[in-house]
């Protein structure tokens, strides 16, 4: 069934360059291996992958086959879903034909030698043509090892109650191994701990005084000269704890607030926003589509659009939880009108109209006065007579 599918693969290929070859006429090329594939030592339970890069005109078929180490008289083909879909092959045909061959949860028995096999001889299926003259080959050796074990420390879950919490101590032990190791060190979140290198088969990390941020994924490692490391996971798993967060955001109306929080411990917090109204925690109306929440493992955002001066005001709250429990912080939004920024001006607008009120009341409450004082300079009889002509214009 497979072999006949392949064939119909193949027909179609065919007729797609020969298609290719009518439009426009191209040279054609032997099948040449860009890349192939590299042997590799593996432990047991892990995969593999192999990769075969093939050029060639027209497009060139890719085979991937295996035999038993020293055994090069017994290759067999390998096909997608083989050895109870432990075995992944995907090829893809462009410009050239590439294919990468995949074996998953690895036991000692698939140790040997796999072959790349590739051609775009027409003849290649042939039964009376000699494969050997058709066909390129290119092998790589597996050698699988069992895979060494480790004696490590159970997950601990991370509490924060009153008093001094007790340090953690994570252990490791190598029970048994294919051969010696060389060294080993920690690793945490993806990351080495730098100072953990040693070569003692027993490892230890103290953690004195441990807070939310030693909340997170460990990892003892060992090394060895010809095998590839091996480690042992033990999470530190706690409660998340924000660590900062937006205490308020002051915007005008029609603007953008953006709250965020982020957090510590681990696992990572599942993040919820809500509005805090009468005391309630409340899930925000999103009915006019202006709220987008914006989350990534221990960061989220909160961002309102054209804001709102009477529907968005208030006191919004970030809530992560996680399978440990859950924590949440809250910020103050604040909305002023668009004429807050007038305001100033508006200000000195006002003062400067007032000012002149003043002055007129002031001037034309003065002049009979004016009139009654004799002892008037120069300038201001110049001035009340400027009033006066005023009036006589009224
Ligand atoms: C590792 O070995 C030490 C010393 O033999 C032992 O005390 C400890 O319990 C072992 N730890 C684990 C996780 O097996
Ligand atoms: C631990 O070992 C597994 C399986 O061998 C491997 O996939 C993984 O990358 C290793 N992790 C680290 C941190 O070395
Ligand atoms: C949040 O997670 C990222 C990567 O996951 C990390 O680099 C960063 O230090 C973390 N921040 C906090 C506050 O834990
Ligand atoms: C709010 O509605 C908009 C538009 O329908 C949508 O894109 C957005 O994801 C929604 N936000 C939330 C927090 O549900
Ligand atoms: C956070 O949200 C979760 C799930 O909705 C809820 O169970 C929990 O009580 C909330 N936590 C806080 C501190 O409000």
């Amino acid at each position: 069934m497979i072999p006949g599918k392949r064939r119909a693969a193949v027909m179609l290929l065919s007729a797609a360059i020969v298609g290719a070859m009518l439009m426009q006429p191209v040279r054609s090329q032997n099948a040449g291996f860009v890349k192939s594939p590299l042997s590799e030592t593996k432990l047991t339970g892990d995969t593999f992958e192999l990769y075969c890069d093939v050029v060639g005109n027209p497009t060139p078929e890719i085979q991937w086959w295996y035999s038993e180490i020293n055994r090069a008289d017994s290759f067999r083909q390998l096909w997608d879903g083989a050895r109870k879909r432990r075995v992944s092959i995907s090829t893809a045909y462009g410009v050239n034909s590439v294919s990468v061959l995949g074996v998953s949860r690895l036991t000692l028995d698939d140790a040997g030698t796999y072959e790349c096999r590739a051609s775009n001889d027409p003849r290649r299926n042939d039964l009376h043509q000699n494969p050997a003259t058709t066909w390129i080959r290119a092998q790589a050796t597996v050698t699988v090892l069992q895979k060494p074990s480790i004696a490590a420390s159970e997950n601990v879950l991370l509490t924060f109650e009153e008093g001094i919490s007790p340090g953690i101590l994570l252990q490791c032990n190598l029970t048994s191994s294919y051969s010696a190791h060389k060294e080993n060190f920690w690793m945490k979140n993806g990351e080495e701990i730098p100072e953990t290198r040693q070569d003692n088969k027993n490892m230890e990390l103290k953690l004195d005084r441990p807070r939310a941020d030693a909340a997170g994924v460990y990892v003892c490692v060992y090394t060895f000269d010809n095998a590839p490391p091996a480690n042992a996971t033990i999470e530190i798993k706690s409660v998340p704890v924000i660590t900062g967060h937006k205490r308020s955001e002051n915007k005008n109306e029609g603007q953008r607030a953006v709250l965020h929080c982020k957090s510590l411990g681990y696992p990572h917090p599942i993040w919820t926003w809500h509005k805090v109204d009468n005391g309630g925690f409340n899930d925000i109306d999103n009915s006019t589509g202006r709220f987008f929440i914006n989350s990534r493992d221990n960061y989220t955002e909160l961002h309102i659009v054209n804001l709102d001066i009477n529907a968005d005001p208030g006191v919004y709250a970030c809530n992560a939880t996680n399978v440990i429990g859950s924590n949440k912080e809250t910020s103050v939004l604040r909305v002023r009108s668009h004429l807050a920024p007038l305001w100033p001006l508006l200000g000195v607008l006002a003062e400067i109209i007032i000012l002149i009120v003043i002055i007129v009341v002031y001037e034309k409450r003065k002049k009979p006065e004016d009139l009654q004082d004799g002892k008037q300079t120069q300038p201001t009889t110049t001035k009340t007579r400027i009033c006066g002509r005023g009036i006589q214009t009224e």
